[in-house]
């Protein structure tokens, strides 16, 4: 394999998405006892489902016998038999039934990879192996989703655009004061600034020189093995309820090349009744405006090319953007190159 072959490979697992992660897919409300759940993560058509237990199962989608798809099924008995001719399939990929042949040589065979999943605040997380992660660390999430401390929504769209712009976007402070100047809460501060880049215990923090705590002024990004996130804070003015900063969580999903979809929880440290008066405000008011600004976001981001990067001239409030497709750059390296010794370790 040539530099460039192997270069090409590092690309395309980076604009795919990494595998070794666990990322959430959709919301827990989604995935029924009643009926299969249809999604894509990296690519790769999934089906998911709450067994008997309620607990849930992941597969590709893809029934063994043609290859329907299996979400269009329906849930029997805590399996998922498909549509078209009724075979039916457990959460390990294992065919239990082919109704339609006595006997059928397909019952009994491991047929489906099946994916490990982990439901966490509202969301349902799939871990996608890789060569050199095959089996699933423990998720880390970030503090605000483990402490009883905060409370908050979870909010999740789906962004016709590769995750890498949503990643980017995220760690873009900058951006807060000129495409959101209009919002509730991000019209303070001044347009102009320098960045800098700090690094953190896990990540990376990107911020504005010379304010904080006035606007959406710096990102902090979290690697763990398995799994990344980023968070901020959005000042709140007094009109936003009782309260401390208002913290936004926010989980990037490749569905495909194309198309991704974000996961932001809207967290707030608040206990007791002004918990619940928040809770209320937020549902009532502020909702609304965290959805308007989101759409912001979605709209300029679908707008931009799939190959914006090629002609980009990046400036020094880009340093956080650099700094995360770094990132993705270096693990994807390591999983490429580990595929590819495994392969040859195998040719041998
Ligand atoms: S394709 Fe699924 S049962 Fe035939
Ligand atoms: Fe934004």
């Amino acid at each position: 394999m040539t530099v460039i072959d192997k270069k090409a490979l590092i690309e395309k697992r980076v604009n795919e998405g990494l595998k070794g992660q666990w990322y959430p897919v959709c919301k827990s409300v989604e995935v029924k006892t009643s009926k299969p759940y249809g999604t894509k993560l990296l690519g790769q058509k999934l089906v998911l489902w709450r067994d008997g237990a309620g607990k849930i199962r992941c597969l590709e989608d893809f029934c063994p016998h043609r290859g329907a798809p299996l979400s269009y099924g329906e849930v029997h008995g805590g399996n998922v038999a498909c549509r078209y001719h009724g075979v039916v399939v457990d959460g390990d990929g294992v065919v239990q039934q082919v109704p339609a042949m006595p006997e059928c040589a397909l019952e009994g065979r491991k047929a489906l990879q099946s994916y490990t999943v982990q439901e966490s605040n509202d969301a349902v997380f799939v871990y996608v192996p890789s060569a050199d992660r095959p089996e699933p660390p423990e998720l880390a999430l970030p503090k605000e989703l483990t402490s009883d401390e905060w409370t908050g929504f979870l909010c999740t769209s789906v962004w016709e655009t590769n995750y890498r712009y949503a990643l980017d976007n995220l760690a873009d402070p900058m951006h807060g004061c000129y495409l959101h100047a209009e919002s509730f809460t991000l019209a303070y501060g001044s347009k102009q600034d320098l960045m800098q880049l700090n690094k953190t215990e896990d990540g990376f923090r990107i911020e504005r020189v010379s304010q904080t705590g006035e606007n959406f002024d710096w990102t902090e990004f979290e690697i763990h093995d398995g799994s990344m996130f980023c968070f901020l804070d959005i000042p709140y003015p007094p009109a936003a309820g009782p309260g401390g900063v208002f913290r936004i969580i926010g989980f990037t999903t490749p569905v495909d090349e194309t198309t991704c979809r974000v996961f932001f929880w809207r967290m707030r440290k608040v206990e007791d009744t002004a918990r619940e008066s928040w809770r209320f405000l937020y549902r009532a008011v502020l909702e609304t405006n965290h959805w308007n600004v989101l759409e912001q976001d979605r709209v300029m981001l679908e707008g931009m090319p799939d190959d914006a990067r090629r002609r980009e001239m990046l400036y020094q409030h880009d340093l956080g953007v650099s700094r995360i497709r770094q990132i993705l750059t270096r693990a994807a390296k390591a999983q490429v190159e580990a595929e590819l010794k495994s392969e040859q370790m195998a040719a041998e």
